[in-house]
């Protein structure tokens, strides 16, 4: 008999995973929105645990032990995150096959831009040569990423844009209290891009999104004007994480008319092994269909799920028409979940 194929990665040897065959056809009518390019990008500065051992009250096995984080990037002081993402979105352009030129919009999700105006979007526009793009800075904390991918479905599904770049990019080390051992070694900077746009065919697409807010719990995680450093009551804010990011990913599985078991990749918010490993226990997802990306990034907020995205298909975990369920939660409260599929088609409408 043949040997089952199998991938390997940093958490070890998985079998490849085989694409889930969908029982029923649940094709969306007129234009659905597919991900057709994904494109990911880190400062060169890392910060391994030993390194915060030096300044900080903590040790490696506590943060591995509680977080799973084993190392995060930091920009340089004077290295603009509008470089970082423009990096992350020609890459994406690239694997998508297309060029600034054709982007109608660019949505740059970020709640840690250059400066407080102009945002991020403009600039990243000029920098990857789409001055024809219209464009703008989401701000939805770690759930940004969600919501602005849901924007980019609805702009090209109503036929008001046919390519639209979403980009998540964070420089939390810019809002970190490098002397507070509870969130100094929870946070680093990144950047993620997916090319948005039309599908010929598409059974799924981006399909099947939920998203939700709560400004009742604003006090649990926030970063003031003045002080600008992020605090939060960690345990709370932990299982708010996981009972909402449940809650979402059960009902976007519904309106996607898909099942639990439809789901070939999970991917998280990148906040903590524990939480990502928590919400995919009570889903009923299986170990080894979950992205883990935080050992290497730390929590990048809005850039942990592109960057996830990206890993995971560099380890051969996430193959083009693979079911992908996407959930986050971040400050507000907000959160989100969606069902999409991983580049369905090479090519997009024309
Ligand atoms: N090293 C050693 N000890 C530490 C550290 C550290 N780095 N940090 C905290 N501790 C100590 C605490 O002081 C406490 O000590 P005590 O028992 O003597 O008081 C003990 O460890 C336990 O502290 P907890 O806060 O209860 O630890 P917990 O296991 O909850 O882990 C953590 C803390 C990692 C922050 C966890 O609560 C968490 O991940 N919460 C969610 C974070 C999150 O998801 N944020 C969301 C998004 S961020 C955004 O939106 C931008």
């Amino acid at each position: 008999m043949a040997a089952t194929p199998t991938v390997e990665t940093t958490r070890g040897r998985f079998a490849r995973p085989a694409i889930t065959p969908r029982p029923t056809p649940r094709r969306r009518r007129g234009t659905t929105a597919g991900i057709f390019g994904i494109g990911a990008a880190l400062p060169d500065r890392v910060i391994t645990n030993a390194d915060l051992e030096q300044r900080l009250d903590t040790t490696d096995e506590w943060i591995v032990r509680r977080t799973g984080i084993r190392e995060r990037r930091h920009l340089a002081p004077d290295e603009p995150l509008a470089d970082l993402a423009a990096r992350a979105c020609l890459l994406a352009l690239d694997d998508a096959g297309r060029s600034g030129s054709e982007v109608d919009q660019v949505i740059v999700s970020t709640f840690t831009p250059d400066r407080i105006t102009p945002g991020l979007a403009p600039e990243v526009a000029r920098l990857i040569g789409a001055p024809q793009a219209s464009a703008v800075d989401v701000n939805a904390a770690c759930a940004g990423f969600l919501y602005a991918l849901d924007q980019a479905a609805a702009l090209v599904e109503s036929g008001r844009a046919s390519v639209v770049l979403v980009c998540g990019a964070e420089a939390l080390s810019r809002v970190t209290d490098h002397d507070d051992r509870s969130t100094a070694v929870i946070f680093g900077d990144g950047a993620g891009a997916v090319v948005v746009a039309g599908g010929q065919d598409l059974d799924l697409g981006v399909g099947g999104f939920v998203l939700g807010a709560d400004g009742e719990q604003a006090d649990l995680l926030y970063a003031e004007r003045d002080e600008r450093k992020l605090r939060m009551e960690g345990r709370e804010v932990y299982r708010h994480a996981v009972r909402r990011m449940v809650g979402a990913s059960r009902e976007a599985l519904a309106r996607a008319g898909c099942t639990v078991d439809d789901i070939d990749l999970f991917v998280a918010h990148q906040a903590n092994v524990r939480i990502v490993e928590t919400a995919a226990a009570e889903l009923g997802v299986p170990r080894e269909k979950v992205a883990i990306n935080v050992d290497r990034t730390a929590n990048t907020s809005s850039a942990s799920i592109p960057l996830a995205l990206a890993r995971a298909e560099e380890e051969g975990l996430l193959q083009p028409g693979a079911t992908v369920a996407l959930a986050a939660f971040g400050a507000g409260f907000v959160w989100g979940a969606g069902i999409v599929s991983w580049k369905e088609r090479r090519q997009a409408c024309a």
